[in-house]
């Protein structure tokens, strides 16, 4: 069996990062090289003051610890690739924009560069694994183009080890994994390249955890994973619709389902809709994969959690506009929480995204507060959710604030879009003195107090709850 002493790992993002600092750390006796093309990322990554480029609780004291010592981060890819036995191959695979499948199928390009690029470099044999989640039977593309540019005593085995860490909790979720899935080729290479792979893991992760399965059930397992996540928030946001039109409450309704030990009570928090980089692009590349498949009436199934999620950012949207007497046109409207969800500052996705542009539409005027994401960052995605508004025009009607009082003085109504912890000790009565009247709050993620809020004298519409305000 191959023993590995050198890993490489190509992207230096969101998943590349965390997986491999952690690998580093409880690995001490393996070297580790994390490398990207992205000079700006990488400088980061080696900041003297530990500026990150990411924000995930715990990331820093991981990188702390073994950075300098068997952990480092550069741009140079091709000594990367050619000093290491595994390479991770941890590049971005966003939905393609244009061309065959524009809108739903993955854009493999950066795999597939990454792909040659281990080929033209590699003059050892390597164990290749496909990190980034992929469609099913990339490896198989990887492996064609592998083998028909490799150098002579050059053998390449690929593995699928898809990474099912959650933003926020990355750190927490690479220490003590829920299971490792590591498909291979079921020839005695391709388990041979499986068993060095699992032996990394061993260093930390009982053995009961590791899974091993076929190439193409791991693909499919990540795809299918994060659908079934995502179409449980569709579910239970459908269900908080019934409940906002009936007067139940989308509280009572989660808890007493998921006391169901064959539902579980987990994932099951009705919200504005969910963000994020993958639940939308993963269910797009199942409905993609199926439909190249010719299986229609699965692709349009799954498909429909991607059109609920759409409909609960409209709703909640339409709710603000028709509660504030049907126009918001000149109104100030605070959005507090910009991220895709709490603990991070990455907004791929993100539903505030969809509620701020709706509100843009409306010719409302938008204060916004975010503990983390960076103002260069909401810019940018406001710019590309209305592509016909210059930034100028955007920032007359748009303001960042530096707290959620300063960003509700003078609004009309709060409307919670990230569950940052920070939002539950807001002083509300403060809150209160400084809005106009009457005030509101539109709680899209079941945060706030409501009876507490009510005393005070605001108006408070929640997400999944259908009585008076
Ligand atoms: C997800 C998967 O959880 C992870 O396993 C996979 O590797 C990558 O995709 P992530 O996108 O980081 O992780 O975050 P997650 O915690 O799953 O949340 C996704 C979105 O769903 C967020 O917008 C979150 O706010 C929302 N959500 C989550 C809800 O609206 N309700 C819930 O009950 C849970
Ligand atoms: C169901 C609910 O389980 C129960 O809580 C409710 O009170 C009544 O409806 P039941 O219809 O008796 O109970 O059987 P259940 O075991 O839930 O199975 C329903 C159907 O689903 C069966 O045809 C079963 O074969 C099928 N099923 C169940 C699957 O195909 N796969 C599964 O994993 C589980
Ligand atoms: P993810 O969330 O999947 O980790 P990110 O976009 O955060 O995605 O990170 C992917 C990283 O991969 C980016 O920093 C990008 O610069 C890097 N990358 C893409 N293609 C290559 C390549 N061919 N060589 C090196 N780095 C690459």
């Amino acid at each position: 069996m191959p023993r590995v002493n050198k890993i490489c790992c190509i992207g230096a993002g969101y998943v590349g990062g965390p997986t491999c600092a952690v690998i580093a750390l409880k690995c001490p006796h393996i070297r580790v090289t994390i490398v990207d093309l992205n000079q700006a990322r990488i400088d980061a990554w080696n900041s003297p003051d530990f500026h990150l480029p990411i924000y995930e609780p715990g990331l820093e004291d991981v990188v702390r610890k073994a950075r300098g010592r068997n952990l480092f981060f550069s741009t140079d890819v091709d000594k990367g690739i050619q000093e290491a036995d595994l390479i991770f191959v941890s590049v971005n695979t966003p939905t393609k924009k244009s061309g065959v499948g524009a809108g739903s199928a993955a854009d493999l390009n950066y795999v597939e560069l990454a792909t040659r690029r281990i080929a033209a470099i590699a003059t050892s044999s390597k164990i290749v694994v496909e990190k980034s989640t992929v469609p099913c039977r990339t490896a198989e593309s990887m492996r064609i183009i592998l083998e028909a540019n490799s150098k002579p005593n050059t053998r390449f085995d690929i593995l699928s080890n898809p990474e099912f860490l959650a933003e926020g909790t990355a750190i927490k979720d690479l220490f003590a994994p829920d299971r490792v899935l590591i498909g291979s080729l079921q020839t005695s290479e391709g388990k041979e390249a499986c068993q060095a792979l699992c032996e990394v893991y061993r260093n930390w992760v009982p053995n009961d955890k590791i899974l091993t399965v076929g190439l193409w059930s791991s693909e499919l397992s990540k795809l299918a994973a994060n659908a079934m996540l995502a179409q449980r928030i569709s579910s239970i946001n459908a269900l908080s619709a019934i409940c906002e039109a009936t007067g139940a409450n989308i509280d009572e309704v989660a808890h007493s389902i998921g006391q169901d030990s064959r539902i579980g009570s987990k994932f099951l928090r009705a919200s504005v809709g969910f963000g994020g980089s993958c639940f939308q692009k993963d269910i797009l590349n199942l409905v993609y994969l199926s439909e190249s498949l010719n299986l229609k009436e699965v692709a349009e199934y799954w498909k429909q959690v991607v059109t609920m999620n759409e409909y609960q950012k409209r709703r909640f949207s339409k709710r603000v506009v028709d509660t504030l007497f049907n126009t918001i046109t000149g109104k100030r409207i605070a959005v507090l929480g910009f991220a895709f969800k709490a603990d991070t500052g990455d907004t791929r996705e993100s539903a505030a995204i969809t509620l701020i542009r709706d509100f843009q539409e409306e010719r409302a005027l938008v204060n916004i507060y975010d503990p983390q994401v960076e103002h260069s960052q909401i810019w940018s995605d406001l710019s590309e959710a209305s592509p016909s508004m210059s930034l100028e025009t955007i920032q007359r009607q748009v303001s960042i604030c530096s707290s959620a009082l300063e960003a509700c003085r003078n609004a009309e109504a709060v409307v919670i879009a990230t569950e940052w912890a920070e939002f539950k000790t807001i002083d509300w009565q403060s809150v209160y003195a400084g809005m106009n009247k009457p005030a509101f709050v539109f709680d899209g993620r079941l945060l706030v107090n409501v009876e507490e809020l009510r005393a005070i004298g605001f108006k408070v519409a929640v997400i999944g709850r259908g009585e008076r305000l």
